[in-house]
């Protein structure tokens, strides 16, 4: 839908500004600065200027006008426990939102956009070329030339190439707005954020001799257990699927439920590797198949299939088998630059139909991101959330950090990655054996920096930092936002590529097998007629807890260190533990007629 573009006065200036500013000097030549780099980041090159006629598509995000409204909300149809949240018949519990109700809650302060429609007018934006999309919360201007994006940003867009995968973009190392706006746009994409989730993808070993062409090499210094190459591939879906007990379930609501896979990168899977697999591991359910949603010009080579994306769609599919599995495969656009994260989620809000549960294994060090960017796009896996989808993200393969993880100021911090530090996420880390079962080394785990401690897990969150003391002080932030939330398994997975049987690890898999259990559960509330489980961590730090194992020894070593311990309740390792479907069911809130 086009917005048209209504000339602004100086009395709305004023109304927004609540100053006096002088009438008909609303300032856009007061710059200031939004995000920049200090230098350009870390694998990025520059290429120089774009070639001359290059246009690019600017989206301006703009704040809510009740910014608490809408996590408010999201606490009160996710949390089915909470005094505040749930009384007698006003309980809000699996109310989610349509998207009507949700553009309302993240709508932007009255006459936000006539004031930035002017000053867009004043840089000769053509009205034409402005459009406004989720709901009125993002304006976008498409074609814009580099010219005028640098103009309107006081920015200086160059082609970059990332030095290992050659990807190029167009980014700015930074950007500013006019002082007036500071407080209405959340930010402007693309700017500043160069790096994106990568893939989680590790080290897939070749079973037998023989060509896997197109694996990457080997990671090294990865602290994997080691298994006798015999039995190297024990974690197969039967096996998942008896730990997790899920084997006895038989879905009753495949053609109502769906599960979706995050894909980018031009990565996805192969429908021949899937009936290889499901052949092998999963013979009841050979037909099995998977449908790849195209978005933003994201591409399908069914015979290049990428690592990642098919071990995501063939545990993601033997463990819910036979519910529908979407995979999407998004892609930069017409000018084959934009942001991947950003155009998945304006496709989602245009999509009629969003699976229930959502598994993501692509992550990015966290400090690699703008925080601008990142609270942007958290807020959009928050509207996700309050759309009622139950969205699982892997917590990345280096246990508390890769390297040494030294600053610029000498000290050790350790890592975390984006987006599972979102806190409208459910986070998933890695474990690894059975009876007991325990933390694999590689579990991603650790606090955010740049997202707050969320209420649903302050309680389980103090008393694992009240076990661990003066340890580590320092090197990471005792104030944030604690990942994972939630485990699964992580090494010793086959999988198929090109006909080829490698061995995978990583809680690349942790994700699609958590969210397959998930699934599953929704299936049942579902086939019920009952409310999805949606945003899942308020039930699971509350009374979900009890259909988790917890898992109590192993650790994430890394930055030189030991790393975190598993203990027992939460820990940055393995969180609250691995999901018992069995148990959970029992627990569903919702379930009877209580809820
Ligand atoms: C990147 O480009 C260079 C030079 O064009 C080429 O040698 C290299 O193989 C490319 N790397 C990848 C990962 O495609
Ligand atoms: C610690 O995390 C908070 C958010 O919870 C953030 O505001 C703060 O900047 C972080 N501190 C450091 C040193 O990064």
């Amino acid at each position: 839908m086009r917005h048209h573009l209504i000339s602004v006065t100086s009395v709305i200036a004023a109304i927004l500004l609540g100053s006096l500013a002088k009438p008909f000097s609303p300032r856009w030549h007061d710059m200031r600065i939004k995000h920049s780099w200090n230098a350009v980041p870390e694998n990025w090159e520059s290429l120089g200027n774009p070639l001359s006629g290059t246009t690019i598509d600017l989206y301006v995000a703009l704040k809510a006008h009740r910014e608490n409204a809408l996590i408010n909300t999201l606490h009160q149809v996710s949390d089915p426990n909470h005094p505040r949240h749930c009384c007698c018949s006003k309980c809000r519990y699996g109310k989610y939102l349509s998207d009507e109700q949700v553009a309302e809650l993240v709508s932007p302060p009255p006459r936000t956009l006539e004031f930035v429609n002017s000053w867009l007018e004043y840089h000769g934006v053509p009205s034409s070329s402005v459009s406004m999309t989720h709901g009125g919360t993002t304006l976008t201007l498409s074609g814009v030339s580099i010219m005028q994006a640098n103009a309107l940003l006081g920015a200086s867009y160059q082609l970059y190439r990332h030095v290992e995968t050659n990807e190029t973009v167009v980014r700015t190392v930074g950007y500013a707005l006019p002082a007036a706006l500071h407080r209405l746009v959340q930010t402007v994409v693309p700017t500043t954020c160069f790096s994106t989730p990568h893939t989680q993808w590790q080290s897939p070993r070749k079973r037998s001799g023989g060509a896997t062409a197109g694996l990457k090499e080997p990671v090294s210094g990865e602290p994997v257990t080691v298994l006798s190459s015999r039995d190297d591939d024990w974690t197969t879906p039967s096996f998942l699927r008896s730990l997790y007990k899920t084997t006895e379930y038989r879905p009753a609501a495949a053609d109502r439920n769906a599960l979706g896979i995050f894909g980018m990168q031009d990565e996805y899977p192969s429908p021949d590797d899937l009936a290889k697999f499901m052949s092998v591991y999963r013979s009841d359910g050979t037909d099995a198949t998977f449908i790849v949603v195209q978005v933003n010009a994201g591409k399908y080579d069914p015979t290049n299939p990428a690592g990642e994306s098919n071990l995501d769609t063939q545990y993601a599919v033997a463990m819910t088998y036979p519910t529908q599995v979407f995979f999407y495969s998004v892609g930069q656009g017409r000018s084959g630059t934009d942001d991947w994260l950003a155009s998945w989620f304006r496709y989602l809000r245009t999509a009629s139909n969003i699976p229930r549960t959502i598994s993501i294994s692509y992550v990015v060090d966290e400090r690699f991101i703008p925080v601008d960017y990142a609270t942007y796009m958290c807020t959009q896996f928050s509207i996700l959330s309050i759309l009622g989808v139950s969205v699982l993200i892997s917590t990345g393969d280096d246990g508390v950090g890769k390297g040494d993880c030294v600053t610029n100021d000498g000290s050790v911090r350790f890592i975390s990655n984006f987006p599972a530090t979102c806190p409208y996420v459910t986070a998933v880390g890695g474990t690894t054996g059975h009876e007991p079962e325990i933390a694999a080394g590689l579990s991603g785990g650790g606090f955010s920096n740049v997202f707050k401690r969320p209420d649903y897990q302050e309680q389980a969150v103090t008393e694992f930092l009240q076990h661990l003391g003066h340890q580590y002080q320092g090197k990471y932030n005792a104030t944030s936002r604690g990942i994972p939330d939630i485990s699964a398994q992580a090494l010793n997975l086959p999988v198929f590529i090109k006909g080829q049987k490698v061995i995978a690890y990583g809680t690349s898999a942790s994700a699609p097998i958590v969210a397959g259990v998930i699934s599953l559960l929704n299936d049942y509330l579902i086939s019920r007629g009952k409310a999805t489980l949606g945003f899942l961590n308020p039930w699971l730090y509350g009374t979900g807890m009890s259909g988790l194992t917890d898992i109590t020894s192993g650790s994430n070593p890394g930055c030189n260190t030991d790393g975190f311990s598993a203990i027992e309740g939460w820990d940055p390792v393995t969180g609250l533990g691995t999901p018992d479907f069995q148990r959970l069911l029992a627990i569903l809130p919702g379930r009877g007629g209580a809820g």
